[in-house]
């Protein structure tokens, strides 16, 4: 796939270098464009290096001896020798330009004269990117999606620490998974069209008091790739999430809640419309039945704290489930396959991804997974140590074949 790569002039240019190679380690080629803005932020050489070619970086070359691209009209024919054009990271002034169609510089203009599908991934501060103008921009982009023959896709930015040193939305989220959105959207898989996945995500908070809860390292990294990767491939998904500061794919049906009994409610609230169940999320196994309404202060006293067990989940939805598939996860520190069968067993689970939580770099906060299918048939599959998104693929390649068998069966 031929991707054109858009680099604005944020803190965040720096990533769109990781994009480019990932881009790359995923087949395609990758032609930088960088604004002058960019250039502030990272040189055009890094990107000529990672991808062995000259880097546009102006639309009008500088002198008669300029090599790097020579004639105004090549931004209409690059346009011509490419697939799908991504910016990342897109910042306020470029959104506010491609929304306007301006086409003041190479990027901009370029952006005009590409027919094919546009990925947008803004990348700013959290005012800027709140301000009515950028959000009245990123409505306009979105309204046009009909009008263009391919769209725009907007990756929504997600929270956390900004390089600003303010915290909020506007962070350019993992150039993996960026690249692999690109992926999605220039190969289209729709292998899942039709189906309804209800997928939980993230940990849940239980209460001690108005100001303490009790809670666990779930990033919601694991589910909310599988939401992402589900809806590429064209399921409907509605994702009941825990507190986490990831941006949930724009598509999904999002269900905020924080603790076990709100996941609970929201999960057989969603059971009956659902086709898959997928139950990646860490819900804390004990909470405080009655939670005090002002804060504990603390004596020099030890303390003590009775917990209950929180409602099983899963256990209920593999109670109800009927004909639906359950796929449960099983975060373990030992006995991976073991217990993994066991909770498939106890369960009534039609497969358990299990992960070695214990081990570095994989499960809990990473952005790498490794992970065991368990089947019902007595199968493993090994999922080797990959990206989240890569694994979630994996899963829903599971997931695919058992819905066939089921339906042969019936
Ligand atoms: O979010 P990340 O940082 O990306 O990390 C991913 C992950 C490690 C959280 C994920 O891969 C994972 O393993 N999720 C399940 C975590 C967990 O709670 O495992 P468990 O073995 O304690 O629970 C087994 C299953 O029962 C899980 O499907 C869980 O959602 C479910 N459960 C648990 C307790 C409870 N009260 N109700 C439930 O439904």
């Amino acid at each position: 796939m031929r991707v054109a790569l858009g680099v604005g002039g944020g803190i965040a240019a720096y990533k769109a270098a990781e994009l480019a190679r990932a881009l790359m380690e995923r087949g395609c080629s990758v032609q930088a464009i960088l604004t002058a803005a960019a250039q502030h932020f990272i040189t055009p050489l890094t990107f000529a290096a990672l991808t062995q070619r000259k880097v546009i970086t102006s639309l009008f070359p500088a002198n008669s001896a300029e090599e790097i691209y020579s004639s105004s009209i090549d931004h209409i024919r690059l346009a011509q020798e490419t697939d799908i054009l991504v910016v990342a990271p897109a910042t306020a002034d470029l959104l506010a330009r491609f929304a306007q169609g301006l086409a003041s510089d190479f990027l901009t203009a370029f952006h005009l004269a590409f027919p094919g599908p546009v990925v947008l991934s803004p990348a700013m501060n959290t005012n800027m990117w709140l301000h009515p103008a950028t959000q009245a921009n990123i409505q306009l982009l979105r309204s046009r999606q009909l009008l263009r023959s391919r769209g725009y896709h907007i990756i929504p930015p997600d929270e956390g620490l900004l390089a600003c040193g303010t915290t909020g939305a506007g962070r350019l989220p993992d150039p993996i998974r960026i690249a692999q959105h690109v992926i999605d959207i220039g190969h289209p898989r729709r292998d899942l069209d039709g189906e309804t996945m209800l997928i939980t995500a993230g940990p849940t908070q239980e209460s001690l008091d108005p100001v303490r809860f009790i809670s666990n390292r779930s990033s919601g990294k694991m589910g909310y790739s599988l939401a992402e990767a589900a809806i590429a491939r064209g399921a409907k998904v509605v994702l009941v999430s825990g507190p986490v500061p990831l941006a949930a794919p724009p598509e999904a049906e999002l269900i905020r809640v924080r603790t076990a009994l709100e996941m609970r409610d929201a999960v057989l609230a969603n059971l009956p419309c659902s086709t898959v169940i997928i139950k990646s999320a860490a819900v804390a196994d004990y909470h405080l039945e009655n939670v005090p309404d002002q804060k504990v202060k603390k004596t020099a006293m030890r303390m003590s704290i009775e917990l209950s067990p929180t409602p099983d989940i899963l256990a209920e939805v593999g109670r109800q489930k009927g004909d639906r598939l359950l796929i449960g996860f099983a975060a373990e520190t030992q006995n991976l396959v073991a217990e993994a069968r066991r909770k498939l067993e106890t369960k009534n689970c039609d497969m358990v991804v299990a992960n070695l939580v214990s081990q570095q770099g994989i499960g809990f906060e990473s952005e790498e997974n490794e992970v065991m299918l368990v089947m019902r048939s007595g199968d493993t599959v090994k999922l080797d140590k990959a990206p989240k998104r890569r694994i979630a693929d994996g899963i829903l390649d599971h997931v695919l074949k058992l819905g066939l068998a089921l339906r042969e069966t019936h």
